[in-house]
């Protein structure tokens, strides 16, 4: 599913200027993370994914534009179930979409990461407890 996974960031990234990251990094890091993808059982339409790293690290989140805002981010959240104790993720403090997301869903922001991304562009690491919720 890397093709898929990488067709679907990369139409996100043209069209609103998000989700950056190269090709190499990409790859190296979907294949070390557990990944859930949402499938429309119909169409057989891959919706979006999560990938997540062994310590609870979301790596990646992406849904299609398309069917934004239907609940399918936070089933791909829920989808990690009780696995970790703690959940984490940063996200970039201009993609207020996003931050807004991850905060009606329960993260916490934790920390103002500056120049965290490879364009200098700054961060904010988000918190999450499953079992608070
Ligand atoms: C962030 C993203 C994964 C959210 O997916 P989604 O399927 O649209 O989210 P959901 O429908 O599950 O939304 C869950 C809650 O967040 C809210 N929410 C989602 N997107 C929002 C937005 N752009 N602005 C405000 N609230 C938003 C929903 O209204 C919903 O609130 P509710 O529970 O009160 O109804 C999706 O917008 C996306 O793929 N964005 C581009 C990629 C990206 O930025 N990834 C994160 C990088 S760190």
């Amino acid at each position: 599913m890397l093709n898929e996974a990488w067709l679907l960031k990369e139409g996100i990234r043209r069209e609103e200027n998000l989700l950056k990251q190269k090709w190499g990094f990409f790859a190296q890091m979907y294949h070390g993370a557990e990944k859930f993808w949402c499938v429309d059982s119909k169409t057989k339409e891959e919706l979006g994914f999560i990938a997540v790293q062994e310590n609870g690290y979301i790596f990646f989140i992406a849904v299609g534009m398309n069917r934004r805002e239907e609940g399918i981010g936070k089933y791909l959240v829920n989808s990690l179930g009780r696995k970790y104790d703690c959940i984490t993720c940063h996200v970039r403090t201009t993609n207020m979409g996003a931050i807004d997301f991850y905060e009606k869903i329960g993260f916490k922001k934790e920390e103002l990461v500056q120049c965290y991304y490879e364009d200098k562009g700054d961060a904010l690491y988000l918190v999450y407890f499953p079992d608070l919720e």
